[in-house]
């Protein structure tokens, strides 16, 4: 498994109590499978992304990420974890205004200590992975929200990771765009077989998924919440 969830409870202060965001949650994801996690507002699916991210340790519970423990680990060694098997996709694409699409990806290959030639070939192919060739130089406000949200998701990957988060990639989205991106998610999730959690509201794109699962007030279950002809399969 590249990404596995034991158990994992998180709680956060809330005032003179403490709030339960993540409530014995387990989850264990494949090379090549696309889960997709769904659930109201507040149900904890952030947290969940951001625990299999190694960016909050939990309370409790095993994370194991491309077979490194990191529930115990150091700060070092998770950021490590982190920027070596994990990509990352955040809601609304945190692109510098500055940098060209190409240079968005390049700088994530710099930041790893690779060499600037190999990563303009890496970010060459990957602008076209998500169909943007021809768009290398232009900047974010030249950019379509959706085109934004392709270089969000190839600069995740530029690092070869094994496992994808990606949390809410269609929320800014109309329907049409927000398919194409789950779309891409998909073949990108069986191209390189990527282990991905895609969170997300958006039920309309669920039956390009492999596995549907829901998240409620913290817990994690199967998909039986989910409407009749979106629910669980696998390729
Ligand atoms: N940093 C935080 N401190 C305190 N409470 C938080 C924090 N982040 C999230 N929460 C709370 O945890 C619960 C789950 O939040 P979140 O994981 O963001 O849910 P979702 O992504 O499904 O909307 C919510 O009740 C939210 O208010
Ligand atoms: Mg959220």
């Amino acid at each position: 498994m590249s990404l596995e969830l034991t158990d994992v409870v998180l709680t956060y202060p809330d005032g003179e109590r403490t709030l339960t965001a993540l409530d014995h949650v387990g989850l264990t994801v494949a090379p090549g499978e696309f889960t997709a996690v769904v659930g109201p507002s507040g149900s904890g699916k952030s947290s969940l992304l951001a625990v299999a991210a190694t960016l909050i340790t939990p309370a409790s519970g095993r994370v194991v990420v491309a077979g490194h423990e990191v529930s115990a680990a150091s700060p070092a060694v998770r950021t490590r974890v982190r920027r070596e098997h994990i990509g990352i996709v955040f809601q609304q694409p945190s692109l510098p205004a500055s940098l060209t699409a190409l240079d968005q990806l390049v700088v994530m290959a710099h930041l790893a200590g690779r060499s600037p030639r190999e990563a303009a070939a890496r970010a060459r192919e990957l602008l076209a992975a998500v169909d943007l060739s021809g768009k290398e130089h232009k900047r974010p406000h030249q950019l379509s929200g959706g085109e934004r949200q392709r270089v969000n998701i190839a600069r995740a990957l530029m690092n070869r990771p094994g496992v994808l988060l990606v949390d809410e990639p269609t929320s800014a989205l109309d329907h049409r765009r927000g398919e194409l991106i789950v779309s891409l998610l998909a073949g990108l999730t069986r191209d390189n077989g990527l282990a991905t959690v895609m969170v997300t509201h958006d039920l309309a794109t669920l039956g390009l998924v492999g596995t549907v699962l829901t998240m409620a007030d913290g817990r994690l279950g199967a998909a039986d919440a989910v409407p009749a002809g979106r629910a669980a399969t696998r390729p």
